[in-house]
């Protein structure tokens, strides 16, 4: 296994400014080969699909293209890629067509750790349906969330557990193996969210027990795009709203409207980017990208270490969760200051955090933050290194005193 984080930080051109790039969980920054594929795309001459000319059918290689990188990156079938604008928009969309058959009577069960994207639609869609929800509660302070649980919540009237693979202000890893075992066993179908999990460490989705696994690529260097990945069989029961003169194929039949052609190139670079983030790595697409998510995983993980000890060791700043299996994402607060008061000092010496809730909104109120601002969330990915962290702790200490 080798990284080589000057190699790959040098392929970024927005990591020159100066900045701590710490933001990443919000959204990652886009490297060269990414933005060189869009613009390749644009220069070449975009058609709309399915057209008579060349331009259109590059059109069409480009969405083929894309599919099979989302595949490769999470281990589906490139036949069940379902794109679009993001994870939540998607979400809605299959909120819809997979309540069309609930009614009263059927239960579904989300997760007070998800990312509100994972929880307020299949709640909506719930309400609308006349079916109940139940909820998987988080242990806290440590922010877990206990498989055991679902043995209680799942049985033979859930129709969905939706959970997610990875928690975007914790960074918790769930057992959502165990879980999607005891929805399976229950006849129920899994919503798995990956969309902060696939950046962080290698994915297979079959592995996991998805029967849905959704992935934003704007969390893994690429463009605003999104993906629900399943199988095409299962999608081929599914019946979503779309217009009558729209492909009704799948996965076609769930993509509403025109989509970014040249974005979808960015996304297929994006994917082979990630791939070759171990030069060492060979083979196929799909095999490349287990090395090297596998290098990417040990390399944020030794920066977890150093950003967790820092934070740790600093006086007035408090870690929220202490999940055992998590990703490189620290959530904090510091004594005497909201975390927006926090955001805008680090800000101001060209460190880049979040403050907020994140949009974690059943988590923040479960840990009882999200009436104070909640806390600060720094998170690190492959471009990261031990200097970013450095100048994140360094920041901190010269934050000024006081309580509030
Ligand atoms: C865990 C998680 N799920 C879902 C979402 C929503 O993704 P999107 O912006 O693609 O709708 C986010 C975005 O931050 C997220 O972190």
């Amino acid at each position: 296994m080798s990284f080589d984080i000057g190699r790959v930080r040098a392929l970024y051109p927005a990591l020159s400014d100066g900045s701590a790039w710490l933001d990443a969980a919000a959204g990652t920054q886009v490297p060269q080969p990414v933005i060189d594929a869009i613009v390749a795309a644009y220069s070449a001459g975009i058609g709309n699909t399915h057209g008579a000319f060349a331009a259109s059918a590059r059109s069409d290689a480009i969405v083929a293209e894309a599919r099979r990188a989302v595949a490769d990156l999470v281990g589906g079938d490139p036949g069940g890629v379902v794109l679009g604008p993001n994870m939540t928009t998607l979400t809605y969309r299959f909120a819809y067509a997979l309540s069309k058959e609930w009614g009263p009577g059927d239960e579904i069960v989300l997760s007070r750790l998800d990312h509100d994207a994972n929880v307020r639609p299949w709640a909506q869609a719930a309400e609308r349906a006349g079916a109940r929800v139940r909820w998987a509660s988080i242990e806290v302070p440590s922010g877990e969330l206990p498989a055991d649980q679902y043995g209680e919540l799942v049985g033979e009237r859930t129709r969905l557990v939706a959970v997610t693979a990875a928690s975007n202000i914790l960074g918790t890893i769930p057992e959502v193996r165990r879980i999607a075992d005891l929805a399976h066993a229950a006849g129920a179908l899994t919503y798995v969210d990956g969309v902060h999990a696939t950046p962080h460490t290698p994915v297979d989705m079959v592995a996991l027990g998805a029967d849905f696994y959704a992935t934003s690529a704007y969390k893994w260097s690429g463009p605003h795009v999104g993906a629900v990945v399943a199988r095409p069989d299962l999608l081929e029961r599914l019946r979503p709203d779309k217009l009558a003169s729209a492909p009704d194929d799948v996965p076609d039949r769930f993509e509403t409207g025109t989509a970014p052609f040249a974005d979808l190139a960015g996304v297929a670079a994006a994917v082979d980017h990630l791939a070759g983030l171990d030069p060492e790595a060979t083979g196929t697409r799909r095999q490349r990208l287990r090395v090297s998510m596998a290098a990417v995983e040990a390399h944020e993980q030794a920066g977890l270490a150093h950003l967790l000890e820092g934070l740790s060791s600093l006086p007035g700043v408090t870690l929220i969760g202490s999940p055992r299996r998590r990703t490189a994402t620290a959530y904090f607060t510091v004594d005497g200051h909201t975390p927006r008061e926090v955001a805008e000092h680090l800000a101001a010496r060209r460190v880049n955090v979040w403050d907020g809730h994140c949009y974690a909104w059943e988590p923040a109120l479960a840990l009882g933050i999200r009436d104070r601002g909640s806390a600060v969330r720094a998170g690190l990915v492959h471009y990261n290194d031990r200097s970013d962290v450095d100048r994140l702790l360094e920041a901190l200490t010269s934050l000024p005193g006081g309580r509030k």
